[in-house]
C-alpha cells in the first residue's frame, strides 16, 4: 500500500474535514494543551502541559514522518478545531490506538467528535485494512464515552482507580472496535435507507405510511 493510503491528504465528512496538519497548526496546539479543562480529561498527570511539552509532542507525534496524525477542521468555514491520530501501528496485528481532542472547547458536543471518529474508524477498516482499534479513556469523561459508544466501541477492560483526579479516584477504561463489527454496522446503516424506503411506498392495501426509525 503507497504511503499516501496510510497518510490520507484529508478525509471528507458532512460537517468535518480531517486534513494533515501543517507546522502553524503548533499554535493553537499551544493553546489547546495549555488549558486546564482539556489537560483534565486528556492527561494522566495533573495540570496541563509545559510549552516546551507542547513543542515536542507537537513535532514528534503530530508532525513526525511516523505519526498517522489528522488536523479537524469544520467544513463549513475551514476553522480549525482539534486533532485525532492513530499510535503504536502495529502491521503485524492489526491494531492501532486512536487518539482525539476538540482543543476548541466552544465546539464541544455539537457532532464533530463523532464524525471524526468515524472518519479516522472508516480510514482504518476500509482504507488499511486494520482489524482492531483500541484506546483509552478515564471513566469521567462521559463526552468521550458517549461519542465512542455511539461510533461502535465497546468497553472491554478497566483498570481499577488508576487515575488520580478532582480528589478521588477513578478508573480508566479500554474501549475497542474490530474490524467485522466496523462492517456490520456499515451494512445495517446501508440497509436502513431502504427500509425506510419500503416503509414510505404504498402498498396495495395499506396506502402511504410515515417512514419510522423506531423498529419497536
Ligand atoms: C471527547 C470529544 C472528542 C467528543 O467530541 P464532541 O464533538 O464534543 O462530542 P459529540 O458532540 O460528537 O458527541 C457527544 C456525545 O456526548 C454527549 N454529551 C455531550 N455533552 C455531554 C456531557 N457534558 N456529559 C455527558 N455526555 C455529553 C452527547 O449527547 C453525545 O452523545 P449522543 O450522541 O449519544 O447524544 C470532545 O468533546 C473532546 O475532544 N473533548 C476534550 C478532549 C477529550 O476528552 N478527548 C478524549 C480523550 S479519551
Amino acid at each position: 500500500m503507497g504511503s499516501e493510503a496510510w497518510f490520507p491528504v484529508r478525509l471528507t465528512g458532512e460537517r468535518v474535514i480531517l486534513r494533515r496538519h501543517v507546522p502553524a497548526n503548533v499554535e493553537a496546539f499551544r493553546r489547546w494543551y495549555a488549558d486546564p479543562r482539556v489537560a483534565r480529561l486528556t492527561r494522566y498527570q495533573d495540570g496541563p502541559m509545559r510549552p516546551i511539552e507542547i513543542e515536542r509532542f507537537f513535532l514528534s507525534r503530530v508532525v513526525g514522518p511516523d505519526s498517522l496524525a489528522m488536523a479537524i477542521h469544520l467544513k463549513a468555514d475551514g476553522r480549525l478545531i482539534g486533532t485525532c491520530a492513530f499510535s503504536q501501528l502495529d502491521g503485524d496485528n492489526g491494531s492501532a490506538l486512536f487518539h482525539i481532542t476538540i482543543g476548541e472547547i466552544d465546539c464541544w458536543g455539537q457532532g464533530h467528535g463523532t464524525e471524526a471518529t468515524q472518519l479516522m474508524l472508516a480510514h482504518a477498516f476500509e482504507t488499511l485494512h486494520l482489524h482492531r482499534v483500541a484506546l483509552s479513556v478515564f471513566e469521567f469523561n462521559e463526552r468521550a464515552i458517549r461519542t465512542y459508544l455511539r461510533c461502535g466501541l465497546l468497553i472491554e477492560g478497566r483498570a481499577r482507580e488508576a487515575i488520580w483526579r478532582d480528589g478521588r479516584r477513578w478508573d480508566e477504561l479500554t474501549m475497542s472496535i474490530l474490524g467485522h463489527e466496523w462492517a456490520a454496522r456499515r451494512s445495517a446503516a446501508a440497509e436502513q435507507p431502504a427500509q425506510e424506503a419500503q416503509a414510505v411506498a404504498p402498498g396495495p392495501a395499506q396506502g402511504t405510511r410515515p417512514a419510522t426509525r423506531d423498529m419497536g
